[in-house]
C-alpha cells in the first residue's frame, strides 16, 4: 500500500512551459518516490534514466536494502537473523506468503515442496538433446522454459491457484534440474530425489551420490549450502528480477518468466560474477599468488585494461554487503570442517580483500566485497564445479523471482511494462530505389 506524502515536488521549465506539481509517496523505510505517471500526459515529456539509477519500477513489500548501511531485510527480517535461525524453506515461505511459517505451516509447506521434487520423466529426454559440454546455465535456461511444456495445468498466471502450484513446482524442481544438468555434464546417471532428506540435503545427494555409492550429507556442508540459498533468495529489483517482472507483465506463464530471469542472471556483471570471481582468484594463484596481488590491483585500476576485481562493487551496496560477511563466516566453517584452513585461495581472497579495502581507488568509489567474493570458495570446497555456481544462484533466486512475479500480478494496478525512449536516430526520410542509394 503506497502512503501519500504531504510534500509535493514541482517541476518547472526554463522555456516558460507550465510547471507541474508531482505527488510523492513514502516508503515504510527508505527513500520516498516522486510519482511521474502523469508526466507525459501533462507535459509531453519522458524522464531519462538508462540503467534505472533513480527509478523505482514498482512498489514492493518483499525485500529492502539500505546500500549505505549495508542492510538487507526480507519482509522486514534482517538477513543475519534469518541466516542464523531459519532454513531455506522457511525463508521461501516468508518470501512467498509474507511471514515465517509456524510449526503447522512449516510441516505443510515442506510436504508440498517435497512432493513436487520429481520432474516429469520425459524431461530427461529433453535434457539429453544438449551437448554434454554445454554450459549448465545454457541447459538451465532451456530446462526451466521447458517446464511450461510439461506442466500445462499451472500456466495461467492470472489464476492464483495456478500461481501457487507453479511456485511450489519451481522451488521443488530447481534442485532436481540443477543436479540433472550436472550429472549429464559429467556423464553420470541421474539420481532421483529422496523424500526423507531435507531440501538442501536432498540436493546435495542428487549431486554427489551415484547408484553404486550413496551420499551421506555432512551437516556442516548442508548448512553452508542452505545458507548460500538463503543469502541469494531475493535482492529486490535487480536485473534478473526486473527481467522476470517485465517478462511476466505480458501475462506469459510463470515458467517462461522465470526462464527469462535465469538467462539474465547468467551475465558476469550479475549472477555470473561468482564464477568469474573464483576464476580470477585461480588465475592470480597460478601466476604467483599473494606476491602478485599488487600487480593485479594495478591492472584493475588501469582504465585501459577492462580488468575488474570480480566479487567487488555493487549497484546498491556502497558499504560491505551483509551477505559477504555471512559468507566469509561460512567459508571459515566449511574450510575448518574439511581440514582446509590453509586453503591458498581463501588466504589469497583475504589478502586481496585487505589490500583493496585500504586502497584509495576502492575506498573512494565505495567498492566493497559482495556476496560472490566468498561464495565461490565455499562452493568449490563443497565440491561444486565452478561452471555450476550460477545455476546454484538461479536455484536459490527462483523463490525471489516467483514472489516478485506473484506480487506484481496480484497488484490491481499492474500494467504491461513498456519503457519509453529518447529517439536520436534519423528524422523521417524517403526510401530511394536501390540504384540511387
Ligand atoms: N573492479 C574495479 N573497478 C570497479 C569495480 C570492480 N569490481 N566495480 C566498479 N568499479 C569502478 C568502475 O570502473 C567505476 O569507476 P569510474 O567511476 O572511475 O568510471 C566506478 O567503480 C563505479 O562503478 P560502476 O560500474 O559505474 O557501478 P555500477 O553500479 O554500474 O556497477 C557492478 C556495479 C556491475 C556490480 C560493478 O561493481 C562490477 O562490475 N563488479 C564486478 C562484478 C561483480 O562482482 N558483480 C556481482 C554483483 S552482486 C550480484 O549480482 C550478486
Amino acid at each position: 500500500m503506497m502512503t501519500p506524502s504531504d510534500v509535493k515536488a514541482t517541476l518547472s521549465f526554463s522555456d516558460g512551459s507550465p510547471s507541474m506539481e508531482l505527488p510523492l509517496y513514502k516508503g515504510s523505510v527508505g527513500p520516498d518516490v516522486i510519482d511521474i505517471r502523469k508526466l507525459y500526459g501533462q507535459t509531453g515529456k519522458f524522464t531519462y534514466d538508462p540503467g534505472f539509477l533513480s527509478t523505482a519500477s514498482c512498489n514492493s513489500t518483499i525485500t529492502y536494502i539500505d546500500g549505505d548501511k549495508g542492510e538487507l531485510l526480507y519482509r522486514g527480517y534482517p538477513i543475519e537473523q534469518l541466516a542464523q535461525n531459519c532454513d531455506f524453506l522457511e525463508v521461501c515461505h516468508l518470501l512467498i506468503y509474507g511471514d515465517l511459517p509456524n510449526q503447522e505451516e512449516r510441516v505443510k509447506f515442506v510436504k508440498n515442496i517435497t512432493y513436487h521434487t520429481m520432474v516429469n520423466e520425459q524431461m530427461q529426454f529433453f535434457l539429453r538433446g544438449f551437448r554434454r559440454d554445454a554450459h549448465p546455465m545454457a541447459v538451465m535456461t532451456g530446462l526451466v522454459g521447458a517446464l511450461s511444456a510439461f506442466y500445462h495445468d499451472s500456466t495461467d498466471v492470472h489464476n492464483p491457484q495456478h500461481r501457487e502450484i507453479a511456485a511450489h513446482r519451481l522451488i521443488a524442481k530447481m534442485p532436481t534440474l540443477v543436479a540433472m544438468s550436472y550429472k549429464y555434464g559429467v556423464g553420470q546417471p541421474f539420481i532421483y530425489p529422496k523424500n526423507s532428506l531435507s531440501y538442501t540435503g536432498n540436493f546435495m545427494r542428487m549431486m554427489f551420490a551415484t547408484p553404486c555409492e550413496d551420499y551421506e550429507p555432512n551437516e556442516v556442508l548442508v548448512r553452508a549450502m542452505d545458507r548460500i540459498f538463503i543469502l541469494h533468495a531475493d535482492h529486490e529489483q535487480n536485473a534478473s528480477t526486473s527481467t522476470v517482472r517485465l517478462c511476466g507483465s505480458s501475462g506469459t506463464n510463470p515458467f517462461a518468466a522465470i526462464a527469462a530471469g535465469v538467462a539474465c542472471l547468467w551475465g558476469p556483471a550479475h549472477g555470473g560474477a561468482n564464477e568469474a570471481a573464483l576464476q580470477m582468484l585461480e588465475d592470480i594463484q597460478r601466476n604467483g599468488g599473494v606476491e602478485k596481488i599488487g600487480e593485479f590491483i594495478k591492472q584493475v585500476k588501469d582504465k585501459n585494461s577492462s580488468v575488474k576485481l570480480m566479487g567487488f562493487g555493487h549497484r546498491v551496496y556502497k558499504n560491505y554487503d551483509p551477505r559477504a560477511k555471512l559468507m566469509r563466516e561460512t567459508c571459515h566453517e566449511v574450510l575448518n570442517a574439511l581440514g582446509l584452513h590453509d586453503d591458498p585461495l581463501f588466504k589469497l581472497a583475504m589478502a586481496l580483500e585487505k589490500i583493496a579495502l585500504e586502497d584509495d581507488y576502492f575506498v573512494s568509489r565505495k567498492l566493497y566485497p559482495n556476496v560472490d567474493f566468498y561464495s565461490g570458495i565455499v562452493q568449490r570446497a563443497i565440491g561444486i564445479p565452478v561452471s555450476l555456481f550460477t545455476a546454484i544462484f538461479a536455484l536459490a533466486r527462483t523463490v525471489g523471482w516467483i514472489a516478485q512475479l506473484n506480487e506484481m500480478i496480484g497488484d490491481p494496478e499492474y500494467k504491461i511494462g513498456r519503457p519509453r525512449q529518447l529517439y536520436v536516430g534519423a528524422a523521417p526520410r524517403q526510401v530511394r530505389p536501390i540504384g540511387e542509394r
